[in-house]
């Protein structure tokens, strides 16, 4: 069981809820929070990363062990070049200013995605992030960076079908855990919570195998506009769910 519980004041009564373990974040509606304003695009995405260290911040506060964000899908090369290289320089700004800031505060970043097609500068800075941090202990961040749930499965079938062309895996040894430590996500529970800004309501390729029973809350707020209040907000929302997992008892539920 993934939940921990989180004990909450509220108007003097003490009401405990169900706090998730892990947190995955689709940063949507960048770009439109910009146009809204008569701004570029790329305001909207540094106004993007801002949200983003107060949702990392908020996270920290709050003792959820996971936060998972889409950063940077590997369909989003199909955005104009101009648009791709500024998301590509905000990342390495995003590592060069704030590592040392998130490895004060404990945090262990893991970054996953398919690596290929990335620059060296970029990888380089992604190893030194889950280098440096490797052995922090506190709040897990997780960046989807050139990131597809189905590139991932395709990527985590290659690797199972070489390891049963070597002989270390036979077929009939494939089952879901198997399938699972294949992932990128190896060793990381599956998100409890996903939130989608901006309104849209899909999940456009992120955490596919990881999502089978994730709770989705989808926010009529534009990413840069995400706030610490939403984030409670959210994990509020989240104590209020039910959920059975296939079952008909729910599994993680309001205690009073
Ligand atoms: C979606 O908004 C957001 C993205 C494609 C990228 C998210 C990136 C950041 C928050 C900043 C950098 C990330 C890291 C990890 C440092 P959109 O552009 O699709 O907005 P729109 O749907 O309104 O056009």
């Amino acid at each position: 069981m993934n939940d921990v519980m989180l004990d909450k004041m509220t108007g003097g009564d003490k009401t405990a809820i169900t706090r998730p373990e892990h947190v995955a974040i689709i940063m949507d509606g960048n770009g439109r929070w910009a146009t809204q304003r008569g701004l570029p695009r790329s305001v909207g995405h540094k106004a993007g990363v801002e949200a983003l260290r107060r949702t990392i911040r908020a996270a920290c506060e709050s003792g959820v062990g996971y936060l998972t964000v889409f950063g940077f899908s590997s369909e989003n090369w199909k955005r104009p070049d101009e648009e791709v290289s500024q998301l590509m320089s905000l990342l390495r700004r995003f590592i060069r200013r704030d590592l040392a800031e998130l490895h004060r505060q404990n945090v262990r970043i893991k970054v996953v995605g398919g690596r290929d097609g990335l620059e060296p500068n970029i990888l380089a800075l992604l190893s030194e992030a889950e280098e440096l941090t490797g052995q922090n202990s506190g709040l897990n961040f997780v960046v989807a960076f050139n990131y597809g749930g189905r590139d991932e499965i395709a990527r985590a079938a290659a690797r199972m079908a070489r390891a049963v062309a070597a002989g270390e895996l036979t077929p009939g040894e494939v089952n879901e855990d198997v399938v699972a430590g294949f992932l990128d996500t190896a060793g990381i529970p599956d998100p409890d919570l996903v939130i989608r800004t901006s309104g849209e309501q899909r999940l456009s390729n992120f955490l596919t195998w990881q999502c089978a029973y994730s709770e989705m809350l989808f926010l009529d707020v534009y990413w840069p506009d995400f706030s610490d209040s939403h984030f409670q907000a959210a994990l509020e929302a989240y104590g209020r769910r039910d959920r059975r997992f296939g079952g008909l008892e729910p599994v993680s539920a309001v205690q009073g």
